[in-house]
């Protein structure tokens, strides 16, 4: 019987038709992640490995499981695998785009909006027993409403964000590697360079997948030339903000605010200078945290895996 290994407890609703079929075995925590050395031991046999998005899945650890010919990650993002390694020895590795679209633009916009209108610190200062008495101008922020925002990387969730943002009568400006022309002519987004996004939008919004070309994208420089009063949005992935200029910006005025819900190091260290700010609205990488987008990326996971076994051919193959 061919061996399927999961890296993290997932519902039985989800799982149990697969042993039907194929031996599983699961990793026996929902909330502890299996340490590299131990996700190589336990994996060893398999001949599928159904991941999620913290498990670091390099050549070392492709070139030690022979028997594999699947890799499925509980996620649109990939940037945990080594696809290359895994495409050179004929592995598939499949994600899970689409069905989590909308409810990433949700939460994208969620942010936005407790960004701009500082939702988050507004809690805290309740809580803490420090609303005192309506203040005139205590924890304004910014309006979203007819404001201009900014998309990194107009893909699938980035079109769904834009589309939000007209119903909040915002221009919408984008920057993606391919101009989306259609997109361009039935709702009226803008195509823009980079620097001149920046430059031009209130909310600037990271939607582009970590690859080595847009590690850093958003450094000392870009932060530069945003305006002093705009926010940045970041859903993606930690490292496309070099985080240590993030905080030289938002500590000196150059930029507003930030709303992240992804980090470079996740969970985020307790003691990372950006948890101190009370400008920084954070979240622990919930962007496609429904009850049922997650069961759906997980159905598309058990049904990529069971076809690459039995042979078949599969749709949302990375490689
Ligand atoms: C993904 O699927 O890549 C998202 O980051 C999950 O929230």
């Amino acid at each position: 019987m061919q061996k399927i290994f999961i890296t993290r407890k997932l519902p039985n609703e989800i799982v149990d038709p697969l042993k039907e079929k194929f031996d599983v075995k699961m990793w026996h925590s929902e909330e502890i992640p299996m340490t590299y050395e131990e996700l190589k031991t336990e994996a060893k046999d398999a001949h599928a490995l159904w991941t999620v998005l913290s498990d670091k899945v390099d050549r070392e650890l492709i070139e030690s499981l022979p028997h594999l010919k699947v890799i499925s990650n509980l996620a649109v993002g990939h940037n945990n695998i080594d696809v290359e390694a895994a495409k050179e020895r004929g592995i598939v590795v499949t994600n899970t785009p689409g069905v989590l679209t909308e409810t990433t633009a949700d939460l994208t916009f969620a942010l936005l909006l407790a960004t701009a209108r500082r939702v988050t610190e507004a809690e805290r200062d309740l809580r803490d027993g420090k609303w005192k008495s309506w203040t005139p101008m205590g924890l304004t922020g910014m309006d979203v409403f007819g404001a201009t925002i900014g998309i990194i990387g107009m893909g699938r969730i980035g079109e769904a964000v834009a589309r939000r943002a007209k119903g909040f009568d915002m221009k919408v400006l984008y920057h993606n590697r391919t101009r989306k022309i259609e997109a361009e002519e039935e709702f009226g987004f803008s195509y823009e360079e980079l620097d001149t996004l920046l430059q031009e939008s209130d909310f600037i919004v990271l939607l582009t997948p970590l690859t080595p070309e847009t590690k850093g994208l958003i450094g000392e420089r870009e932060l530069g030339l945003m305006k002093e009063t705009a926010a940045i949005i970041n859903v993606a992935r930690g490292g496309i903000i070099d985080e240590q200029a993030l905080y030289d910006a938002l500590t000196t005025n150059k930029i507003w605010a930030a709303g992240l819900d992804v980090f470079e190091v996740e969970p985020v260290p307790m003691d990372h200078s950006l948890l101190t700010l009370p400008n920084v609205t954070v979240l622990p990488h919930i962007g496609s945290a429904s009850i049922h987008t997650r069961m759906a990326m997980m159905q598309m996971n058990a049904e990529a895996i069971e076809a690459v076994l039995e042979g078949k051919e599969t749709e949302n193959r990375v490689v």
